[in-house]
């Protein structure tokens, strides 16, 4: 059984090691560095992570950082970027532990929307979807448009007009879209 708890800056090494051999050659120093970076941004509302340990070792990562809106300051939005789950370690839940504890944490701080762009399959189980998602412009164009996808945990008021999302300077490249 894995244990979940909030990361810190001396879990850098070993989160970035979790992202290397999880994603392929082609992503992985990308994303090692992503999340590496958000380890170090000062944002408001905070930008947090969370691992998983089995045994003291760290096997899976999860970051989160808030969002911005440009024309409502009232709806609260967060961003889910990077996850990975070491491949020893993998299809035994720990993925879903982290999104699950890491939406609750998100929910009790009144958080509105959650995003994340990635895949619909996976994603999907826990409630993301791309219908919520069309109510909200990503901030850069997409490769893979059918993987910006939402979900609402504290209901808000709906905007007549899609709000144009922007995030934090470590996610603000558009390499990473
Ligand atoms: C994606 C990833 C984080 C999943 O972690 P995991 O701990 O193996 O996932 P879980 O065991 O919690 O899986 C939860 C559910 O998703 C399913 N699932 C796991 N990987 C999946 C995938 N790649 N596609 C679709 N479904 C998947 C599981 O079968 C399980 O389904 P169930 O609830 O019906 O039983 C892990 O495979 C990983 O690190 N992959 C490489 C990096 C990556 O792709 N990160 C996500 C970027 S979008």
């Amino acid at each position: 059984m894995s244990s979940i708890r909030t990361a810190t800056k001396l879990d850098r090494d070993k989160i970035r090691e979790v992202h290397l051999h999880a994603f392929s050659e082609d992503e992985a120093q990308v994303v090692a560095t992503l999340a590496s970076n958000l380890l170090s941004d000062e944002t408001s509302p905070e930008t947090f992570a969370l691992v998983a340990e089995i045994d003291g070792t760290v096997v899976g990562h999860i970051a989160f950082s808030p969002v911005t809106f440009d024309t409502s300051q009232k709806l609260k939005g967060y961003i889910l970027a990077p996850l990975a789950v070491t491949p020893n370690y993998q299809k035994r839940r720990i993925g879903a532990q982290l999104i699950q504890i890491g939406i609750e944490q998100l929910s009790k701080k009144g958080v509105n929307v959650l995003f994340v762009y990635g895949d619909p399959k996976y994603y999907g189980k826990f409630g993301f979807k791309a219908e919520t998602a069309t109510h909200y412009l990503p901030p850069y164009e997409l490769q893979y448009p059918f993987g910006w996808l939402a979900i609402v945990m504290n209901e808000a008021g709906a905007a007549e007009q899609p709000l144009k999302v922007s995030c934090v300077a470590s996610l603000s490249d558009p390499e990473l879209w």
